[in-house]
């Protein structure tokens, strides 16, 4: 029983690490701040190790109480981190007994690659890389190419059955070889989508710059490839020459404003939301008022001719939904959280930078009338991915109705 006590204030401890962890990396503190913090939270975390595996020596020789009764500092840390711990398991508790599939998404299939078999070789260069890629389970070079079907109410007739590519997260910065990422645009333009929609963290590195043009500008979609920026593509500078170099490769930025796409007659409104690291979206006008005032090209009048358009955001955090309430978004894309890269069995993700922690780490979520879909996205700043496979979204939609609280049909090819 003595080590379920200590079991708890574990969780509590290093429960406090990873919300500080994920309150810290949502916020848009300059790049060496959030390294030296995070340095700091896992020296706190490694602090708990060195202090249990202390206790358990005391606890292998004396009756817990004991020792608790015999040490002020044993007292204290129970006395702050058991109930912080017991807090964590019954929110977690609580949250696995609430979470289901929203009934709006109808169907999922997963088929998966495992792109260095394929390729017969290592896509892993440096010796960071080329470690983390010998690791037991380490996803980081597959791609899972994954189809879902979503309910939307609004939908007219003619959208019936269009198809969305979502990739998030892509990463460049040189530890993983760009024949990976020539598999993913691949597998993004086999699936013959109608619109791509990619939603930040493109790039880390400078000298992947030359890269754009290979992987964005082979990218295929009937009706356009739309793209907004994520805070790791700050450090490409000075930021107007990234936009620059993407749209010349054939993408359209779509942060902080209006982009009406035509298809099959139909209207749809795109916008972009790059908050808190770019500030485009922060005054954005509601799409009504936008078409008032702002609606001066030719694209504009088919989304005058359509009196409510199908309204689509991308928005690299997931943490932009409630700013997204407010514009009645029927779909929303989001990346950034990478689905916390590692997946304990059972538990789940532990860390996902986010305001609301791990809540939405990856997946579907049903906001009010809004979808909004979390991609675990493609790769990272660390070639780190267990029980969480890199994320090739293909989402069809349809205006059909599923039967009541239908269960989601999920099966692997
Ligand atoms: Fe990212």
């Amino acid at each position: 029983m003595d080590f379920v006590w200590w079991a708890v204030a574990g969780i509590g401890h290093l429960g406090v690490c990873a919300v500080a962890f994920n309150q810290i990396h949502a916020t848009s503190y300059p790049r060496h701040v959030r390294k030296i913090s995070e340095r700091i939270l896992a020296l706190i975390a490694l602090a708990f190790a060195v202090y249990l595996g202390w206790q358990m020596i005391a606890l292998a020789t004396v009756r817990f109480w004991s020792v608790v009764n015999a040490n002020l500092a044993n007292q204290f840390y129970l006395t702050f981190c058991l109930p912080i711990g017991a807090y964590f398991i019954g929110r977690w508790c609580y949250r696995k007994w609430k979470h289901r599939s929203p009934a709006r998404v109808i169907s999922r299939s997963v088929q998966k690659q495992n792109i260095q078999k394929q390729l017969g070789r290592s896509v892993y260069h440096g010796t960071a890389a080329q470690f983390l890629g010998c690791w037991p389970g380490n996803q980081a070079h597959w791609i899972a190419s994954e189809r879902l079907s979503f309910h939307v109410p609004r939908l007219p007739q003619s959208l019936e059955g269009l198809k969305i590519c979502h990739l998030t997260d892509f990463h460049l910065t040189g530890q993983i070889d760009r024949s990976y990422f020539s598999k993913i645009v691949e597998t993004a333009n086999a699936f013959e989508p109608d619109l791509i929609l990619v939603t930040g963290d493109l790039i880390d590195e400078s000298h992947c710059m030359d890269w754009i043009e290979e992987i964005f500008g082979n990218l295929k979609a009937t009706h356009g490839i739309y793209y907004v920026l994520g805070n790791h593509d700050r450090r490409i500078q000075p930021e107007s020459m990234l936009r620059q170099r993407l749209e010349d490769s054939g993408m359209v930025g779509v942060s902080g404003k209006w982009q009406s796409i035509c298809v099959r007659g139909s209207t749809i409104a795109l916008t972009g939301n790059e908050l808190p690291w770019f500030p485009h979206a922060a005054n954005l006008k509601r799409l009504e008022e936008a078409m008032i005032q702002d609606f001066n090209n030719q694209d504009f009048e088919n989304a005058i001719a359509a009196e409510d358009p199908l309204k689509i955001l991308l928005s690299h955090s997931p943490d932009q939904v409630h700013w997204a309430a407010k514009y009645k978004f029927d779909l929303m894309f989001a990346g950034h959280t990478h689905g916390g890269q590692i997946q304990i069995p059972f538990i789940g993700p532990i860390v996902a930078p986010s305001r609301f922690g791990i809540r939405y780490a990856s997946g579907t979520f049903t906001i009010g009338q809004m979808l909004m879909h979390v991609s675990r996205g493609i790769s990272g700043d660390k070639c780190i991915r267990i029980n969480c496979l890199p994320e090739v979204g293909l989402i069809t939609l349809t205006g059909q109705s599923p039967s009541g609280s239908r269960p989601i049909k999920s099966k692997a090819e």
